[in-house]
């Protein structure tokens, strides 16, 4: 943990340090309330009633916690030390939780073929091309018959941070979400087969110091 002294005022888009130094401020922008949740979109396409459930990239543990509510069991795995941390701190205080979590990365999942019925990436997974085809041939690998693989990614072009997009992403520096989002919209739709679905999302802050300590911190001045 770096104290406050040497806290910057915003890591401008530095989601490696996000994740590496204040896995506590990306805990409050993914619990942020969110209306509806992924979870629930998901849950609402796929149905996760009685599935076991691969959470790649599981960060602090809000994809996995979000599924847990709909599905027989999620494994979560995540190779952050420290958005790790908090995840296994949040299931020690939820003893009967229907979640595990196990370190690891998407690039060699370490479970054997057939063991979950679903996968998940929730805003997670590498996003280089050549690695995303890779991993998704991993995920399949690790899917029973009848089984699904469904990622939620960047938003469509335009869509980036709703009514603050004018301040996160209308900058030079670091790129932009829609440069992200592009190649990775093409790898998954047109190289690999996958069928997408946009859906409309409300974040809600509750306060402007919060969405400035929180958002403000993450995307930048
Ligand atoms: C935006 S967070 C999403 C976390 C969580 N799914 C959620 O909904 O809050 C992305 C996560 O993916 C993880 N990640 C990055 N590269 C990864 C990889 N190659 N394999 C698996 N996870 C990865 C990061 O450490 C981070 O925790």
């Amino acid at each position: 943990m770096v104290n406050d002294m040497e806290r910057p005022e915003s890591l401008e888009n530095r989601w490696d340090i996000l994740y590496r130094e204040y896995p506590e401020v990306y805990d409050e922008f993914a619990t942020t309330s969110r209306k509806p949740t992924n979870a629930e979109v998901l849950h609402k396409m796929f149905n996760f009633k009685d599935r076991v459930v691969l959470d790649i990239g599981s960060g602090t543990g809000a994809s996995t916690f979000g599924v847990a509510a709909y599905a027989k069991y999620v494994i979560g795995i995540e190779p952050g030390d420290a958005m790790l941390g908090i995840a296994m701190k949040k299931l020690k205080g939820k003893p009967n939780a229907n979640v595990e979590f196990i370190k690891g990365k998407a690039q060699g999942i370490p479970l054997k073929d057939g063991t979950v019925d679903s996968v998940i990436a929730d805003f997670a997974g590498p996003i280089q091309p050549d690695v995303i085809k890779g991993f998704v041939k991993d995920a399949i690998r690790v899917i029973r018959k009848n089984g699904f693989f469904a990622t939620v990614t960047l938003p469509p072009k335009g869509w980036y941070g709703g009514e603050l997009q004018r301040i996160i992403v209308d900058r030079s520096e670091p790129p932009s979400a829609d440069e992200f989002g592009i190649p990775l919209h093409r790898t998954y739709q047109e190289d690999l087969g996958f069928e997408h679905k946009d859906f409309y999302q409300i974040q809600e802050y509750g306060s402007v110091e919060k969405i400035v300590a929180v958002y403000g911190f993450i995307y930048g001045r």
